[in-house]
């Protein structure tokens, strides 16, 4: 029996809520399927969801990143919420603690284009790191700022994600162009 080729072994991804309110139910997990949907318009060929809601808890944020990268084998990882100034919001620090290596590029692409929308983009300390052959990306908790956000850095994923040994993601060229240097 042959190995299917990686083109058809589907990518796996982590989605990651991190909302005391909407682990507990008090309010319904909007930016889980906000990241979803945009994932779904962007990526051509096949992944999978490993989607999960926990709540603003530095323990609970490493050990959930820890298991989509090392367990779940996730080649990307995107959290929404707890970016803030507020005192629960602890995920960039959590997401520090879980990462070998910060890619500080992503933030500060993600603000810039955030800023273009609304003046208080600054408040998101959102970052971004590689654990392992696991690319993390934080996203504000606005739905909006999801969309704004990813299709922003989405063109140096794919080729980020092959430079940490990850499955070749291909793009949607109607929604965003994967961008990989000549010869790579
Ligand atoms: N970025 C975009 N694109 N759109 C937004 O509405 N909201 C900002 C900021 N970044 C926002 C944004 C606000 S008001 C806050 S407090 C921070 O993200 C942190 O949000 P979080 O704690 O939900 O992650």
């Amino acid at each position: 029996m042959s190995l299917p080729s990686q083109a058809t072994v589907p990518a796996r991804i982590g989605i990651v809520t991190v909302s005391d309110r909407a682990s507990a139910g008090i309010y319904e997990d909007l930016g889980g399927p906000a990241i979803r949907k945009t994932l779904e318009e962007i990526i051509a060929g096949p992944w999978t969801a490993q989607s999960t809601i926990i709540p603003d808890d530095s323990e609970q944020i490493q050990q959930t990143l820890c298991k989509l990268a090392d367990v779940e084998n996730c080649c990307l990882i995107v959290t929404t919420g707890g970016t803030g100034p507020a005192p629960r919001d602890v995920t960039p620090e959590a997401t520090a603690a879980a990462c070998d290596k910060m890619m500080p590029g992503f933030s500060e692409l993600m603000r810039a284009v955030s800023l273009r929308h609304v003046p208080t983009a600054i408040l998101s300390r959102q970052t971004a790191g590689i654990r392992g052959s696991s690319l993390i990306v934080n996203l504000p908790g606005k739905p909006s700022a999801i969309r704004e956000c990813l299709m922003a850095v989405f063109p140096a994923i794919p080729y980020c994600i092959d430079l940490i040994g990850g499955p070749r993601l291909e793009t949607n060229p109607a929604v965003v162009t994967a961008f990989r240097p000549k010869g790579s």
